[in-house]
């Protein structure tokens, strides 16, 4: 039997991956791949708003359920991926309802879902994607309707319907020191010093090949100074097709970089893939000429990146 990257992992640093739901319930290698090499998983889109309340007030919660008594079959704990996004939002909502009551079926939305999962969801991505590159805060229904302090919120409503949870920020394009990062860092600083419950920051992590971001490390480093979690949420490494093997080493090069700097950081408390699978990934459907970024390919065969891991490890 291979090593896995499970069997590997320090204790105290979770190894996750996304979980595609059609896979989880139609795919036995899947399953079992997923079983042994991690040991926490996120829905890829079961627990999002428009998957989860298609119709006002009536849930769909097979897909979600599914995946946590998979988890808990499986010794896995589940990362909550996410409450509050301006992608997903069910259509039913609208940007032309008063404020009042898009606030109310805002923080109705939080209180069900993380209530639902109380004591079997470890952590939730409570906003996602709440800024942009130029590091102001992005214009969404939720900002142009409530003003930034939804932010604030969401937190709070998140921590009553579960006070055990870990509550993350979670975003993309902060890996390297960018404008977006430095804007992120300043608003979470100013969320705990309001004393608002976020507990950590996810670090999406959707890499390139042909780039490392820069200072990953000293990037991680600042946001633990602040006292917060820091987690590798969404990782993957895509490649420009055709992936040749110097492609493959180079993005396995990449993995084992990210691998490195979160095993480097004490507050790194997980470093989650975002699939496993070429077969199931979502990065040829979003980027174009781009895919082969996990760390399985399609058979499912380990990658370069995987071996790279492993001796990381
Ligand atoms: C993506 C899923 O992978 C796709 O299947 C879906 O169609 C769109 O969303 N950042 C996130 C994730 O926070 O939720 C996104 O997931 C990828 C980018």
């Amino acid at each position: 039997k291979r090593q896995s990257l499970r069997d590997q992992m320090p204790p105290g640093v979770r190894i996750g991956s996304a979980v595609d739901g059609r896979s989880l319930s139609l795919d036995p290698a899947y399953r079992d791949l997923l079983g042994s090499e991690f040991n926490a998983i996120t829905a890829e889109n079961a627990m999002k708003w428009r998957s989860l309340e298609p119709v006002p007030g009536v849930y769909a919660w097979t897909g979600a359920d599914q995946l946590v008594e998979f988890a808990e079959r499986h010794g896995q704990a589940v990362y909550g991926h996410t409450l509050v996004w301006h992608s997903d939002v069910p259509k039913w909502v609208s940007p032309d309802w008063p404020a009042e009551r898009v606030r109310a079926v805002l923080q109705e939305h939080v209180t069900a879902v993380v209530s639902r999962y109380r004591g079997r969801v470890w952590a939730w991505d409570v906003v996602n994607e709440v800024l942009d590159e130029d590091g102001s805060l992005r214009d969404t229904v939720w900002l142009r309707k409530l003003g930034p302090g939804y932010i604030a919120d969401a937190f709070r409503w998140a921590h009553a319907a579960d006070p055990g949870a870990r509550l993350f920020i979670n975003e993309y394009g902060i890996e390297g020191r960018t404008r977006k990062a430095d804007a992120l860092v300043k608003l979470v600083r100013e969320l705990r010093r309001a004393g608002v419950p976020v507990d950590g920051v996810g670090f999406q992590s959707h890499l390139r090949w042909d780039q490392q971001p820069r200072d990953l490390l000293g990037n991680l480093r600042r946001f633990a100074d602040l006292g917060l979690s820091v987690a590798v949420t969404e990782l993957d490494v895509r490649i420009a097709l055709p992936a040749t093997p110097q492609k493959l080493e180079r993005q396995a090069a990449v993995y084992r970089q990210v691998l490195q700097a979160c095993l480097a950081v004490p507050a790194c408390v997980s470093f989650t893939v975002w699939g496993f699978t070429d077969a199931r990934s979502w990065i040829p459907g979003y980027h174009r000429g781009y895919g082969a970024a996990c760390l399985f390919d399609t058979s499912p065969a380990p990658k370069p990146a995987h071996a790279a891991l492993l001796d990381e490890l």
